[in-house]
């Protein structure tokens, strides 16, 4: 297995030189929107309180941190998924200010899953000025070994990617309702195809965003939002070391305390919490995510095969070869993530199946 992986990232490494000799420089923000579970929801990635919300197939129904890594992704069998909270939204104060959740590898996991960044854009993909060139994003997922100025943000409808069989399995539609494998679908009215929960994010790429916006520099780390801590469930322990943003956010947006107690009401548009109930299979969970302190410094062993394995498809790729408290020791676990260098033309992204 351990063969297979390192020829896996050989062949990354050949697409990557191809994509930086085709102008990378500048690096921009691909989309996706694969359904799966993230990979940093996973236990022990990174110092941080509690990994990034799964949630069951209707998007809302948390899987508790404490058993979802006995379980499986979406996108590889399993019943976790990408909750749909995990859209991109609006500060209401700064017209120009969006926020939201991708991969980004500016680090290894351990170092960059849950962390928040701001970034800056200059245009779109074609040169035309975008609505919101300003963006606030917490990790919650990686690009793995690939080093890569790419953010690849999560935007339903933004494209399946490489996992393609993620979001049929938990919405019951067709892939072809989702557009492009990558890129998505083309026109916000193609965004009705799409479950309803997630139209909302979908539209707002057509009406706030645009086609692989090109970053002026490299995104900023700053300490977390509240609002995509309530969106995500994951703060990091080190959070509170990292300066706030300092523009201007309306209320909802402003730096989080460390410990800080998400608000899950705005996940759940004022509705109660609806945790599968005990005894109909359902995950009776704490719906606080952390301030638990049962977060990333745990040592708990990552049993089984196919733990620890993001949005990885295949099962297994990891076995014997990752040692869940990894996270600090800079090795981040190899074979679960579900790595995506993208590709800078068009909305085109090659993701990286490191088991194949
Ligand atoms: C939590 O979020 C809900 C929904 O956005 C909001 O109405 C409520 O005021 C928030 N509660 C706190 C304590 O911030």
């Amino acid at each position: 297995m351990a063969l297979k992986l390192n020829i896996g990232l050989l062949a990354v490494s050949l697409s990557l030189a191809l994509v930086h000799l085709d102008g990378a420089s500048a690096g921009m923000a691909t989309r996706y929107w694969d359904c799966c579970k993230p990979s940093a929801s996973w236990n022990n990635k990174a110092p941080v309180y509690a990994p990034v919300d799964t949630c069951k197939a209707d998007g809302v129904t948390l899987i508790d941190p404490s058993q979802a890594d006995q379980g499986q992704s979406g996108c590889n069998g399993g019943n976790q998924y990408m909750c749909s909270c995990m859209q991109p939204f609006n500060d209401e104060s700064d017209s120009t200010l969006g926020l939201g959740f991708a991969a980004f590898s500016a680090g290894s996991e351990s170092e960059t899953d849950c962390a928040c960044y701001y970034a800056e854009f200059a245009h779109d993909g074609q040169g035309k000025p975008i609505k919101r060139n300003k963006l606030l994003f917490q990790v919650t997922n990686t690009g793995g070994d690939v080093q890569s100025e790419n953010i690849d943000f999560q935007i339903p409808g933004g494209g399946l990617g490489a996992f393609a069989q993620g979001c049929p399995a938990q919405w019951s539609t067709p892939a072809s309702q989702w557009g492009q494998t990558y890129g998505g679908v083309s026109s916000a009215s193609q965004c009705s195809n799409l479950p309803h929960a997630l139209q909302e994010g979908c539209q707002w790429r057509f009406s706030q965003w645009g086609d692989n916006p090109v970053l002026k520099g490299a995104p900023k780390r700053v300490r977390c939002p509240k609002s995509l801590i309530d969106r995500s469930g994951c703060q990091r322990k080190d959070d509170n070391t990292v300066s706030p943003y300092s523009g201007q956010v309306d209320s909802g947006n402003t730096a989080a305390p460390a410990q800080y107690k998400r608000n899950r009401s705005v996940c759940l548009g004022g509705k109660k919490e609806s945790y599968g109930a005990p005894g109909t299979g359902g995950s009776h969970v704490q719906p606080i995510g952390y301030g638990s302190g049962n977060g990333g410094a745990a040592e708990g062993s990552n049993n089984g095969a196919g733990q620890g394995a993001g949005d990885k498809p295949a099962p297994g790729a990891n076995n014997g070869a990752v040692s869940p408290s990894s996270n600090g020791g800079g090795s981040a676990p190899q074979g679960y993530s579900p790595t995506k260098p993208s590709v800078p033309k068009g909305h085109k992204k090659h993701r990286v199946c490191q088991w194949e």
